[in-house]
């Protein structure tokens, strides 16, 4: 799996980073395109041209290349990359990761980088276990890392416990298997819908809600990057979808609209999901003129009820196909959640707290639980949306499709 990835090997300054020429071996070996990068005090463990002439590249250390002055840009090894590996991670690099320290070109690196990022931390057993520690790995991961534990056994120190960066051959293996399972929706057709609708009042004005798109575009970008062949029919909303994401954009305006290019695509779909916040109420009497404010009369708006997409499409469901629904409830959240997962004919719903600050509409994140048919229930915490993404894939992924 590894065969033609391109690879960002990050390495800080630890003493394990003589085991990072070995995972550097590897790599090549298995046929990936290493590119590395090397803090300054990495260089005091290993010499980058031992990492160049394995890698058959120049290794990058600085943010100029000092005889040419040409510019090393982090912004385009962050696309280039398929996957970002740093180790050894040193409990420095880790706490500038997971604040933001930008102060090399490792970590304005990692800031950059779209792909998944593999930490493989290695430093002695007390530092490993420090509360800092502790929390700045908790924060990386919650940002969607992924870690790669340190073993236990004999450390630079002497002392026994754990630290030691994971063997380079569990590395590989580590990545080879995400490959591997970050296909796992290869084959799969996934609709979603995203964003708000806007309904019509005038030529220039519309109902509308505050939804920004992010749960669903960041849903639509982890389906795609599974495999997934995916459509999104999207509300108005500010975000973009590059071509290079494999993401299918239908951009609608109106309840109505989302409602018939879902029904024209939902037959050969696998997967559902409905994210979109729908306008309840669509404007009956759209004025084909701006309504004028001078008028004495105050306009009344007569109203019509929008059809309920996900309650639509459930009527018309297979066995095999997944649907599942979003639900933002203020009281009961629970039992109304679940009322609505049976009423629409859902797989699950996804429903998000409002009692969370940073939760729900317009935020970067979002805490939700997720309620199945059989009514039992996951809760999560706070998340950033592209790891709570994940968390509703796995769980499309693990509970449903393998039970197909
Ligand atoms: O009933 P309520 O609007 O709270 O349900 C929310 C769920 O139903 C979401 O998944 C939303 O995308 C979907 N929905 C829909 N069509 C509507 C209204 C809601 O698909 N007209």
């Amino acid at each position: 799996m590894l065969n033609g990835k391109h690879i960002i090997l990050g390495i800080s300054g630890g003493i394990a980073a003589y085991k990072s020429v070995a995972l550097l071996r590897l790599l090549v070996k298995a046929g990936a395109e290493v590119q590395v990068i090397i803090t300054p005090s990495g260089k005091e463990f290993i010499t980058p041209v031992t990492l160049s002439a394995l890698s058959g590249k120049p290794v990058i250390s600085e943010f100029f290349t000092a005889n040419t002055g040409s510019w090393n840009s982090h912004v385009d090894l962050g696309l280039w990359a398929d996957a970002m590996i740093i180790a050894p991670a040193t409990a420095s690099t880790i706490a500038k990761m997971a604040h933001g320290i930008a102060d090399n070109m490792l970590i304005t690196t990692y800031l950059s980088a779209k792909a998944p990022v593999f930490v493989a931390p290695s430093m002695d057993l007390d530092m490993f276990a420090h509360h800092t520690t502790t929390n700045n790995i908790a924060l990386l991961k919650s940002y969607g890392n992924f870690i790669i534990e340190p073993a236990e056994g004999e450390l630079a120190s002497h002392l026994i416990g754990k630290g030691r960066m994971e063997e380079p051959e569990n590395i590989v293996a580590y990545l080879d298997t995400y490959f591997r399972s970050s296909q796992d929706l290869k084959g799969k057709r996934v609709l979603i819908t995203a964003g708000p609708t806007y309904e019509k009042i005038d030529p220039v004005r519309f109902i509308g809600n505050y939804s920004s798109g992010k749960m669903g575009y960041s849903l639509a970008h982890e389906c795609a990057a599974r495999g997934a062949k995916v459509t999104l029919i999207s509300g108005p909303v500010s975000l973009k979808v590059e071509d290079t994401d494999g993401i299918e954009v239908i951009k609608i305006e109106s309840g109505r609209e989302m409602l018939s290019e879902c029904e024209a695509r939902f037959g050969k779909m696998d997967i559902a999901i409905m994210c979109a916040a729908v306008a309840d109420y669509y404007v009956a009497d759209v004025a084909d003129k701006k309504i004028k404010r001078e008028s004495e009369e105050i306009p009344e708006l007569k109203l019509a009820k929008n059809k309920d997409i996900a309650a639509t499409l459930g009527q018309v469901k297979t066995d095999k196909q997944i649907l599942i629904g979003f639900a933002l409830e203020t009281d009961n959240e629970e039992e109304n959640a679940l009322k609505k997962l049976k009423k629409k004919n859902l797989d699950f719903i996804v429903l998000n707290s409002l009692k969370d600050k940073n939760s729900g509409f317009g935020t970067d994140n979002n805490t939700i639980t997720i309620i199945n048919k059989d009514c039992s229930k996951i809760k999560y915490p706070n998340m950033p949306k592209p790891a709570v993404s994940k968390a509703i894939v796995d769980i499309i992924v693990n509970n449903y499709l393998c039970s197909e």
